[in-house]
């Protein structure tokens, strides 16, 4: 399968689609459990390691807490909702400085974790597609702009 990852143009806020059922009946709550703890065991040693906690008890605290919400956006039971209540994606990443390059290091790290999943290209495709378009209203930093103000602090 192909991980595509298209570009963001900052500040849209495009629309997406949960991942289809198939998705969690082929992995189970207990494999997304493991793909998540996977998943951050690499994030944390990535170039968005900065960003998360590198302290061990800490890190489980964020695997057990992510994990439910996605578990509730593949269709399964509404455990973020219940214990977390809304999940508001722009106000949880608002406090990170988050560029499109960041947000394709975390889909790389994401990429990384799924090549190893043994499910089905329906399966996967359908999860790879939720992640790369709502992981777009993470982005937060217009790289473009930071760039232009560094070169025009140079000149000036
Ligand atoms: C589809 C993509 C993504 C989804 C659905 C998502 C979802 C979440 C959720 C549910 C949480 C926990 C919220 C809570 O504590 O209640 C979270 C936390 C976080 N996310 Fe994301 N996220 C995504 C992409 C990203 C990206 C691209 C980055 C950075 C490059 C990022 C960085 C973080 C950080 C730093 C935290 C806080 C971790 C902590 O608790 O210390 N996320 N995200």
């Amino acid at each position: 399968m192909d991980y595509k990852v298209t570009k963001t143009n900052f500040g849209e806020k495009p629309d997406f689609e949960y991942p289809k059922p198939i998705f969690l009946e082929e992995m189970g709550e207990e494999g997304l459990k493991k793909l998540f703890s996977d998943f951050y065991d690499i994030v944390v040693d990535s170039d968005i390691g900065n960003f998360f906690p590198q302290d061990e008890q800490e890190l489980e605290k964020v695997k057990a807490h992510n994990v439910k919400f996605f578990i509730e956006a593949a269709g399964g039971p509404k455990l973020y909702t219940q214990t977390v209540g809304h999940f508001d994606m722009m106000k949880t990443h608002e406090q990170f400085s988050i560029t499109e390059k960041a947000r394709r290091e975390w889909l790389g790290c994401m990429e990384e974790v799924l090549r190893k999943t043994n499910i089905s290209k329906e399966a996967k495709e359908s999860f790879w597609a939720f992640l790369e378009t709502f992981s777009k209203h993470t982005v937060n930093v217009d790289e473009r702009q930071e760039l232009e103000d560094l070169v025009i602090n140079k000149e000036g």
